[in-house]
Order: C-alpha cells, then structure tokens, then sequence
C-alpha cells in the first residue's frame, strides 16, 4: 500500500479481466470516489493479472488483503452503502 493512502484498490486490467468489465469498473471507481470525496484517501492501482483470470474482473482491497472476484461496476456502491449502515 503507498503510504500518502489509506487504502488502495489493485484491479487487475490484464486482457481476461478487461473484457470481463474491468475497464468500466475503474471508471465507475473513480467516479464513486470522486463522489465521496476519497479520491485522495484510496488509491487505485491498475495491476497484471492475479492468475484467475476465468473469475475476473479481479480486485484486490489493500491493507486488508482481500481478494474479490467478478466485480462489477456497482459492486462499489454496494459495498460502501453495506459498510455505511454497518457503521451507523
Ligand atoms: S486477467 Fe485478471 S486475473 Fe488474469
């Protein structure tokens, strides 16, 4: 993780998990960052490929370490309404 973050979304952008969606993935991450005003807390890192490639798109949470498959666009959205109302 760099360390001007306080987390970093790895995804991997290897040709698999592009055409499984990974492209608007990181738009819709970097739209919904820039929407929370986080776009200077969580970094977002474009990687090579994690090696499961046939479950992509493929999205690592650092520190956490977390390894996500099949991510899609909206998946974001939901994890963070989740993690609001978990927090409330
Ligand atoms: S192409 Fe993404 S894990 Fe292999």
């Amino acid at each position: 993780m760099s360390e001007r973050h306080r987390a970093d979304v790895l995804v991997c952008t290897c040709p698999a998990c592009t055409r499984s969606g990974a492209t608007a993935l990181l738009e819709a991450l970097r739209e919904e960052l820039a929407r929370r005003e986080l776009a200077e807390e969580v970094g977002i890192v474009e990687t090579g490929s994690r090696g499961f490639c046939y479950m992509g798109p493929i999205v690592v949470v650092q520190p956490e370490g977390i390894l996500y498959t099949g991510v899609h666009r909206n998946w974001w959205r939901k994890r963070w309404s989740k993690a609001a109302s978990s927090n409330a």
